[in-house]
């Protein structure tokens, strides 16, 4: 797609198909989400999850559990994005534009994505989740994650969002 087109294609799409994406979709969206920028050039801080099957089942079903609803919108795979560094506000700046080179790849295959933070703290505080689910190693800490899946209607259309913007001269 032209990088506009993805860019107004890119909409939170909460209607999610279960159906498995094919593995060159997934690797296409983590070959963008590698070119990312981090602060300081620390790649190594940062470690991503993919989530998919029967492991993505079983994290859907907890955060049914825990939080009475799915977190992820019943999408097929579930990137996850964890840092080890120790500076918060470049950390989390880290993980939102990574967060959202993955949503802008989905985009750009017509794949359906939602940028999650809602889900972060019971991932970080859910021992079933971080140690016996997914073996998180404690110095990592989850920032965010984005939901991915075959969109199940195509009712989420280009939207401008305004900020206020101010200019000088
Ligand atoms: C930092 C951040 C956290 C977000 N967390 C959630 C979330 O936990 N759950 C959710 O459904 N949407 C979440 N969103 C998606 C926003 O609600 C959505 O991007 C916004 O309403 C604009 O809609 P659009 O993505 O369709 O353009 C988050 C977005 C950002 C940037």
């Amino acid at each position: 797609m032209e990088f506009k087109d993805t860019v107004f294609a890119r909409r939170s799409n909460r209607f999610l198909l279960e159906k498995p994406l094919k593995q060159e979709e997934i690797d296409y969206i983590l070959s963008i989400a590698f070119r990312a920028p981090v602060a300081l050039g620390r790649y190594g801080d940062v470690k991503l999850l993919v989530i998919t099957g029967n492991t993505l089942m079983t994290l859907q079903n907890e955060f049914v559990k825990v939080n009475g609803n799915d977190n992820t919108y019943g999408g097929s795979a579930l990137i996850v994005v964890l840092h080890k560094g120790t500076r918060e506000e470049l950390t989390n700046q880290d993980a939102g534009i990574i967060g959202e080179h993955i949503c802008l790849a989905a985009a750009d295959i017509n794949i359906g994505s939602v940028y999650l933070h809602s889900l972060v703290d019971m991932m970080n505080e859910n021992k079933f989740i971080n140690k016996d689910l997914l073996d998180i190693n404690s110095e990592y800490k989850v920032m965010c994650a984005v939901t991915l899946g075959y969109k199940a209607n195509e009712n989420v259309r280009d939207i401008e969002h305004k900020f206020d913007v101010k200019y000088y001269n």
